[in-house]
């Protein structure tokens, strides 16, 4: 298992390192920023706004000190516009208790706008601190990798985050660095363990995937009967 993990990273890194908010030092103003852009909205209609985004707002201050309508128009093409008036509150709130994140994960989610998924990747992706950031990729990935025949909704999501009780997996995910374990596994269930045509042969994962093994890859995660 841990082996196929390392390949995995490996892959990873070799794909996507170029996207543009895996720099070696992050910030996690801008782990927020990219984070709550990146949920609902595909990595390549981020791409583009991405830089143009901190040349505007470089800094947690710069984005609290600003007007809310233009922060409305550097979002325009994202969508979901009641993530942007969040996030706005949240940097507001960060800079008038001194621009610190707060510690822990629990406390990250009395952010607003913050919930269990983006506090999980302040502490995996921006820290680089054990957490498993669960979004719908993830929880696809880590079902079919573990064969977790959970029907989707929060009882799958919630099997799916205790994943962090198994020592093994725990051990797993802090010798790969918290960090890159999260960022493969998102890249892997963008483009490889997709819904529908995973690309199993091209998996680093596959010779100890469950659901692979058991050729009911396609069928995890369960879907509720409609
Ligand atoms: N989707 C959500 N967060 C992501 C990230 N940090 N990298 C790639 N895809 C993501």
């Amino acid at each position: 298992m841990q082996q196929d993990f390392i390949e995995l990273i490996k892959w990873s890194l070799a794909n996507y390192a170029g996207l543009p908010w895996r720099t070696d030092e992050r910030d996690l103003y801008r782990v927020l920023v990219s984070e709550v852009m990146l949920q609902q909205t595909t990595v390549g209609t981020v791409l583009p706004r991405y830089e143009s985004f901190f040349v505007q707002f470089p800094t947690l201050e710069s984005l609290a000190e600003a007007d809310e309508a233009d922060l409305a128009l550097a979002w325009k093409g994202l969508g979901y516009y009641r993530r942007a008036q969040n996030l706005y509150k949240a940097v507001k709130m960060i800079h008038q208790s001194g621009s610190d994140f707060p510690e822990g994960e629990e406390k990250l989610q009395e952010i607003p706008g913050v919930g269990p998924y983006t506090a999980a990747a302040l502490t995996a992706i921006g820290r680089n601190e054990l957490a498993l950031a669960v979004d719908g990729n993830l929880q696809r990935v880590l079902s079919r990798y573990f064969l977790i025949r959970e029907e989707q909704g929060p009882k799958l999501q919630k099997a799916v985050q205790s994943l962090m009780h198994n020592k093994l997996f725990a051990k797993i995910i802090e010798s790969c660095g918290p960090r890159k374990f999260n960022e493969a596994l998102m890249d892997l269930g963008r483009s490889i363990c997709k819904p529908r045509n995973p690309k199993c042969t091209e998996c680093s994962l596959q010779s100890s995937c469950k659901a692979f093994h058991e050729q009911c890859v396609e069928e995890i995660p369960h879907k509720k009967e409609k």
